[in-house]
């Protein structure tokens, strides 16, 4: 058996759950109710590759300074170099990356040498995820002329943007066209591939379907007990457990 329902069976138990809530807030009209435009506002902030949902609004790199060495570098490091908490940010991007749009040192680097900006394909994936959870220790506490700020600092430490840059929701459109990183996105690698597109629709089996599922992938067993034993630290109900990693 397949450890996992098939696609069909899901989406039939999501229509299903869709369609009894529906019922269940007719009949029972005290129970809930509506989100206010205010809740989904303060949950709707995603900001997209083409920066749908970007906020006006600007922050300096001199600002960002500010930011960066009372809200940032304690965990990142001055230059955003720390592996302290976290891989480094920046670092690792030539100005042959920045013109090629893809980082040759991606190539080389062993993984822990691999950082942020290396990998970043989108300008608007760090503002995002800036403004949504850092600081770790207090996310969502940054205005968004803070966020602009912080963003902005990171450009200029990886020499993207000049020292008196403001980066705003009028120019960030350019600084995608510099991200070393911008054509780095690929959907060549990993998932299967279904004529010449990444596996995200799967047809579902009716008929004489295969009672094993083959693993596609699995865990090395180089990474085995680097995070202890996954099989001790899964749910403790139902059928699905974590491996065992105790062992190499
Ligand atoms: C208390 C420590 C701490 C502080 C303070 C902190 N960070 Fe982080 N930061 C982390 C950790 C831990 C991660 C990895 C989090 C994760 O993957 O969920 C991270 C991840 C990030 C990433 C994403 C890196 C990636 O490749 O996914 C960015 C960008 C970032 N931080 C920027 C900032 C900025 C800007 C600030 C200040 C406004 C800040 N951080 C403050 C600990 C911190």
């Amino acid at each position: 058996m397949s450890r996992f329902p098939d696609r069909a069976v899901v989406l039939s138990i999501l229509l299903a759950m869709m369609v009894s809530v529906q019922a269940w807030a007719e009949a029972f009209p005290q129970i809930g109710r509506r989100a206010t435009v205010a809740e989904i506002a303060a949950w709707d902030i995603d900001v997209r590759p083409d920066f749908k949902g970007l906020p006006a609004g600007s922050g300096s790199v001199t600002q960002g300074l500010k930011v960066w060495e009372s809200k940032c570098a304690a965990c990142h490091g001055a230059f955003g170099e720390s592996p302290e908490v976290f891989p480094p940010l920046i670092g690792g991007t030539t100005a042959a990356d920045v013109e090629r749009g893809r980082v040759a040192g991606l190539n080389a680097a062993t993984e822990n040498a691999r950082t942020t900006i290396m990998k970043l394909a989108t300008v608007s994936t760090l503002w995002d995820f800036i403004r949504r959870a850092m600081p770790f220790d207090q996310p969502k506490s940054l205005s968004v002329e803070e966020v602009y700020a912080a963003t902005a600092y990171l450009l200029h430490l990886a020499d993207l943007v000049p020292a008196d840059f403001v980066l705003s929701d009028q120019n960030i459109v350019q600084i995608q066209k510099i991200m070393p990183n911008r054509d780095g996105m690929t959907t060549a690698h990993g998932l299967r591939d279904i004529k010449g597109k990444p596996d995200v629709i799967s047809e579902a089996c009716m008929k004489d379907c295969p009672l094993e599922a083959t693993s596609l992938m699995v865990l090395p067993a180089s990474v085995n007990g680097r995070n202890g034993n996954l099989a001790e630290q899964n749910r403790h109900y139902g059928s699905v457990r974590g491996i065992d990693t105790s062992r190499r």
